[in-house]
């Protein structure tokens, strides 16, 4: 289902980058590692949402390979006509995660496996607090990003202008907490993409439980 992009930087950004983002990244280590995190601990045929899905590899395609039911979420209309192409058991929806009504307890399992760096420092915290509600009691939420103390830094990423703010990793785990989140397990690695352009980055992998009652707002 695809509903435009409404302008998003974000968009604009990974329409041009299509499933060369997918080639870049492919090699990683840590996020296959996550993602086995979340099967050894998951329900059968468990609901996950995969916030900023991508070209739904590896995150959709291994979930629904072993049975879960997957929903992706993406601004970018390419990323979401690769994934539904690509990943045709899960399902996959075109919009900003931000403005996008999802029911609080609905999921056994969040992914946000770096999505959240084209957002405002006040909109990664409103999101993961919202992201935490989505999940039911106990529910396992998986994230990722590029633990930087950098707001509104306008830098290049595999040829693309992007302006990119995100936190230094304690204020991550910090913001992780304050939305309602146990972190059970976490993992910091230096990574670099396949692609011409790319420099070393470095990643912080977070596995995460709700606890029972989560913060308001
Ligand atoms: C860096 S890519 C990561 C893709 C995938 N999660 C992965 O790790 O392979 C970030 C993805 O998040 C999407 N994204 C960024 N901001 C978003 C938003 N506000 N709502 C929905 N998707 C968003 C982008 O379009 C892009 O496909």
């Amino acid at each position: 289902m695809v509903d435009g992009n409404r302008g998003s930087p974000a968009a604009s950004v990974f329409d041009a980058l299509g499933s060369d983002y997918e080639r870049a990244f492919a090699a990683s280590g840590a996020h296959r590692a996550s993602l086995e995190w979340l099967l050894e601990r998951f329900p059968p045929a468990g609901r996950v949402l995969d916030v900023g899905s991508g070209t739904g590899r590896p995150t959709a395609a291994t979930l629904a390979a072993a049975g879960h039911r997957v929903l992706g979420v993406d601004v970018s209309p390419v990323m979401v006509e690769i994934a539904s192409r690509q990943v045709p058991d899960a399902e996959f929806r075109c919009g900003d995660i931000r403005e996008m009504p999802i029911e609080d307890g609905s999921f056994d399992a969040v992914c946000l496996y770096f999505a959240l760096l084209q957002m405002s420092r006040a909109e990664q915290g409103g999101l993961l607090r919202r992201l935490t509600r989505v999940l039911r009691p106990g529910g396992l939420f998986a994230l990722a990003t590029v633990p930087l103390d950098v707001e509104g830094f306008d830098g290049v990423f595999m040829g693309q202008n992007v302006r990119v703010t995100s936190f230094a990793a304690q204020d991550v785990i910090g913001l992780v907490r304050d939305a309602g989140l146990t972190v059970l397990s976490e993992e910091s690695v230096m990574f670099t993409p396949a692609h011409p352009d790319a420099t070393p980055e470095p990643q912080l992998f977070l596995h995460c439980r709700r606890e029972e009652t989560a913060p308001a707002n």
